[in-house]
């Protein structure tokens, strides 16, 4: 009896090492390459825009795997968003009519929304759920869309549309990153 136990601690430990240990499973994964970067930002909605990001040197994007690239735009799309939570009350306290109240009222709702599905979408890489991911970017950028097609009807040159177009772009490239995750 005592030599099984024996066996079944060192079963558990071997299998603990070499399926349960994330760390071993992450080494394990190949490293991101040009190509991989490639073919990720040939499938997104503003090809240079993803470029410009997934190859910027700051993130080490070569670095990592497929999974640990996820984590630039998330990163960003986390910024992001909370800036724009962050700049949209002023603007509703300037707005000049019951179109724009209206309008920002609304956004304020999209980035709070945007805001929490980024946070989860944090969470879902942790945990490697790849599905979990791929609809939080989507919802995630509907909500931004939403928002930037009202602002656009009354001012097309409002500073917000830029970092909201951004913010779209972040995840469109999550969304695609998630795709090639699930292949
Ligand atoms: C790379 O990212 C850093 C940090 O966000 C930024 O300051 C810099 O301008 C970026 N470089 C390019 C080429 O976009």
């Amino acid at each position: 009896m005592a030599s099984f136990a024996r066996f079944l601690l060192i079963a558990t430990s071997l299998a603990t090492i070499l399926f349960i240990n994330p760390s071993a499973a992450k080494s394990s994964r190949p490293l991101v390459t040009y190509a991989d970067i490639n073919t990720i930002c040939s499938k997104t909605e503003d090809q240079p825009f993803c470029f410009r990001v997934l190859t910027n040197q700051t993130f080490r994007p070569y670095e990592t795997d497929l999974l640990g690239l996820a984590k630039i735009p998330i990163n960003l799309a986390l910024t992001g968003a909370f800036y724009i939570k962050r700049d949209i009350p002023p603007l509703l306290k300037q707005a000049k009519n019951y179109k724009e109240r209206e309008a920002y009222t609304l956004c304020t709702q999209n980035y709070n929304d945007a805001y929490d599905t980024v946070r989860k979408a944090i969470r879902f890489r942790v945990k490697g759920d790849y599905r979990g991911l791929r609809v939080a970017a989507l919802s995630g950028g509907e909500e931004a869309k939403a928002c930037g097609v009202r602002v656009a009807q009354f001012n097309p040159s409002s500073p917000l549309l830029q970092k909201n177009g951004e913010l779209k772009n972040y995840f469109n490239i999550i969304w695609v990153i998630s795709n090639r995750l699930i292949e």
